[in-house]
C-alpha cells in the first residue's frame, strides 16, 4: 500500500475536498500517513485567494522538495485552486512538482499517480467541469463534531477582485436528496452538526429546491442537531430562506454576510451588485426576523482607487452595523481577475496596512462589546473539545461563539447549558449550569 500525505490550505471546501481525495485514493488501495517523511506521495491542497496564501504554499513546496533527495521515487502533487491557477509555474523544471490537479479532477488522481510512476514524466488534469459535484463520493469525514457537506460548487458572480470563479468554475448544485442521504450517513456516524458548503452556497438550486428548501430537507435528518452554512452572498436571501432560518430550531442563528466595502462606488467596481443602503436594509431585516442572530462579515481594504473618504465610509458602516466579528483583508491583486485587467493596484502598501490596522482595532472593540453584552445570559453550548486550561472544555453557541467553561464530565458532542460570566473579543467564559 502506497502511503499518501496531504496538507490542506484555504477554505472549508478544501477541507472537504481533501476528504474526497482520501476517499477516492482509499478505493484504489492507497493508505495514509500524518508524516511527510513516511509518504510516497505528497499532496498539497492549495488556495489562491490572496498572495500570502500562495506564498505559504510556494515555501512549503521548496521545503518538501528536500525529501526527494532521500527518496527518488517520491511524488509531489499540487491540488486545489493554485493548481488551477498556476499550472505553468508549478510544472517548471526545478519546482519539484510532478502532478497538478484542479478541483474538478480528483477522480483522475489514481491514474495520474500511476502515469508518473510508470513514465517518470509530470502529469496534470485541470479541466473545470460544468457537472462535477462528487455526488457519488460520500467522503469519510474526519471524526469530530462537525462534518462538511458541499452542496454546490463554483461561482458565477465574478466579483472583480476574486479568483474563485476562475479556479472553481461555474455554479452547479447537487440533487437535494443525494445531499440528504450524505447527511443521513453522517448522522449515522455520530455527527451532530453539518455545515453546508458552497462558494456561493445560498444560490443553491436544483429543480424546485432552492437553499431554503434544501435546509429544511437536511433538518429532517434525525440525529443532526445543528445546521450551519458558508459562504453565502447577500444577493440570495429571499424571504422563504429567512423564514426557514427563523422558524427551524436546527438551523443555527448565524449568518456570515460579506460586505467587502462601505462605499457605493467601490461596491460597484467590485461588482458586488448591492449598494450600502441595500446591504444595511438586509441586515436590519434579518435582525428583525431572527432576533439574536449573529452576523459576521468580510472586508477588503485598499481596493484599487479606494480613497481615504471611501475607506472612512467602510468604518462608518462597520460602526453602524455592529457585526459580531469580521475577517479583514488587504486587497491582493490576483491574476486573471477583472480588477487585475482593469484597475491598477494603486493604493500604496503602507496605506493598506494603516487602513487594515484601523479597521481591525475598531472591529475588535465592537466584538468585545458584543461579547460583553452576553454576560449574564445563558446559552446551549455544543462541546467541541478540551479548553486551554486543565479541566476546561470549549464549545460553541448556536451563533458560533466559542465558550470556555470548567467541566470534568462533558465530552465532545455533548450539549450543555452555560451561563456567561466574562468575555474577551474572541471568547466567552462561562459556568456550567
Ligand atoms: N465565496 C465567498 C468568498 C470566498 S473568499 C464569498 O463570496 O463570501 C473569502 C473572502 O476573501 C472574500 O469575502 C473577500 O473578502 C476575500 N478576498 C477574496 N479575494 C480577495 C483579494 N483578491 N484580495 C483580498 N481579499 C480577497
Ligand atoms: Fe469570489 Fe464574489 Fe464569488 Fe465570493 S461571490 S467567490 S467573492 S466572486
Ligand atoms: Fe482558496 Fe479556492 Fe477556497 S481560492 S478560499 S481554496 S475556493
Amino acid at each position: 500500500m502506497k502511503k499518501v500525505y496531504i496538507e490542506t490550505y484555504g477554505c472549508q471546501m478544501n477541507e472537504y475536498d481533501t476528504e474526497i481525495v482520501k476517499t477516492i485514493l482509499a478505493g484504489h488501495q492507497f493508505g495514509f500517513t500524518e508524516v511527510p517523511e513516511e509518504a510516497e506521495v505528497i499532496f498539497l491542497n492549495t488556495c489562491s485567494v490572496r498572495e500570502n496564501a500562495h506564498q505559504k504554499v510556494q515555501n512549503r513546496i521548496a521545503n518538501l522538495k528536500h525529501l526527494k533527495r532521500r527518496n527518488k521515487k517520491l511524488i509531489m502533487g499540487v491540488l486545489g485552486c493554485m493548481a488551477q491557477n498556476l499550472r505553468d509555474e508549478l510544472l517548471g523544471d526545478n519546482v519539484g512538482v510532478d502532478i497538478i490537479a484542479g478541483p474538478d479532477s480528483y477522480k483522475k488522481l489514481p491514474e495520474l499517480i500511476r502515469h508518473v510512476e510508470d513514465s517518470g514524466e509530470k502529469d496534470f488534469a485541470l479541466t473545470l467541469s460544468e457537472f462535477e459535484t462528487y455526488s457519488d463520493v460520500f467522503p469519510r469525514a474526519e471524526a469530530g463534531i462537525n462534518a462538511w457537506v458541499a452542496v454546490m460548487r463554483g461561482c458565477d458572480n465574478f466579483c472583480t477582485f476574486c479568483v474563485v470563479p476562475y479556479t472553481r468554475g461555474r455554479e452547479r448544485s447537487r440533487d437535494p436528496f443525494n445531499v440528504q442521504d450524505e447527511v443521513r450517513q453522517l448522522a449515522g456516524q455520530g455527527f451532530k452538526q453539518v455545515t453546508l458548503l458552497g462558494q456561493n452556497v445560498n444560490s443553491y438550486r436544483s429543480g424546485e429546491y432552492d437553499f431554503g428548501r434544501l435546509m429544511k430537507l437536511v433538518s429532517e435528518v434525525d440525529g443532526i442537531e445543528r445546521i450551519r452554512f458558508t459562504s453565502p452572498h447577500p444577493k440570495d436571501f429571499p424571504e422563504n430562506l429567512l423564514q426557514e432560518m427563523a422558524g427551524n430550531p436546527k438551523i443555527c442563528k448565524h449568518i456570515h454576510l460579506p460586505l467587502q466595502a462601505g462605499n457605493d462606488r467601490v461596491l460597484q467596481v467590485m461588482n458586488r451588485t448591492y449598494t450600502r443602503r441595500e446591504f444595511e436594509n438586509l441586515a436590519a431585516h434579518i435582525r428583525q426576523l431572527i432576533p439574536g442572530v449573529v452576523l459576521t462579515t468580510d472586508i477588503i481594504v485598499g481596493f484599487p482607487g479606494e480613497t481615504d473618504a471611501e475607506f472612512e465610509e467602510t468604518l462608518q458602516v462597520i460602526r453602524e452595523l455592529q457585526f459580531d466579528s469580521a475577517f479583514m483583508f488587504k486587497y491582493s491583486e490576483r491574476k486573471q481577475t477583472i480588477a487585475s485587467r482593469k484597475y491598477p493596484d494603486d493604493v500604496p502598501e503602507q496605506v493598506k496596512s494603516e487602513r487594515l490596522d484601523r479597521l481591525i482595532e475598531l472591529q475588535r472593540l465592537i466584538s468585545l462589546l458584543k461579547n460583553e453584552a452576553h454576560i449574564g445570559q445563558k446559552f446551549k453550548v455544543l462541546v467541541e473539545g478540551p479548553g486551554r486550561k486543565t479541566g476546561q472544555v470549549i464549545g460553541r453557541t448556536d451563533g458560533n461563539k466559542a465558550v470556555a467553561f470548567f467541566s470534568d464530565k462533558l465530552l465532545p458532542g455533548d450539549f450543555a447549558e452555560v451561563a456567561i460570566q466574562a468575555a474577551s473579543a474572541n471568547t466567552l467564559m462561562g459556568e456550567l449550569l
